[in-house]
């Protein structure tokens, strides 16, 4: 094998380890809002998810909002995250504000955006903006004003470019 060769075999063996956090160092594109599965990566977690998706309420009207916290079990940090809300259709539900709807915000600026995934209204998926290490994010989530189905969050967490937590799901929130 010439010296070219190797290069580009090589080239195209790191290219192939790329992940959730390396090649969505900036947030996961659209193209991952159906499965929220990172591309081009290592094999998924099937050990329980040390990360947790916490809403404050398991009950909502149409118009109210949730607020969610993604947080660790452990002291371990994450880098990317991914976070909708689903019906049972799978289409997503609401959206969610750009910042957290509380004082004392300051924490969270710059920490992710929104994106909008398809079958959904604007802003429905909340997703990573760096690959910066992250031990805590909280989101809120705005409830469509004719919301008139349960629904719950879905949630993909990356700790680092080769260990994450796909799809995993809250408990169902129910419309009051
Ligand atoms: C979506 O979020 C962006 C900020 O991330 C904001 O500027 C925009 O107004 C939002 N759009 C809607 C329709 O909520």
């Amino acid at each position: 094998m010439n010296a070219k060769l190797a290069t580009l075999f090589v080239s195209l063996a790191v290219s192939g380890y790329l992940t959730f956090v390396e090649s969505y160092g900036s947030g996961a594109p659209t193209e991952v809002c159906e499965d929220m599965l990172p591309q081009h990566g290592a094999p998924v977690q099937t050990t329980p998810s040390p990360y947790t998706l916490t809403p404050n309420r398991k009950t909502v009207k149409g118009g109210e909002q949730i607020t969610l916290t993604l947080a660790a079990k452990d002291l371990s940090k994450f880098k990317g995250f991914m976070v909708q809300a689903r019906d049972s259709t799978g289409a997503p539900v609401g959206s969610f504000a750009p910042l957290p709807v509380s004082k004392g915000n300051n924490e969270f600026k710059g920490k992710w955006k929104l994106i909008t995934c398809p079958k959904g209204p604007a802003n429905n998926t909340a997703t990573h903006v760096n690959p910066m290490e992250k031990s805590r994010v909280v989101l809120t989530w705005i409830a469509p004003k004719n919301l008139n189905k349960n629904f719950n969050f879905k949630y993909t967490v990356a700790k680092n470019g080769g260990e994450y937590w796909v799809g995993i799901d809250t408990e169902t929130i129910s419309v009051n």
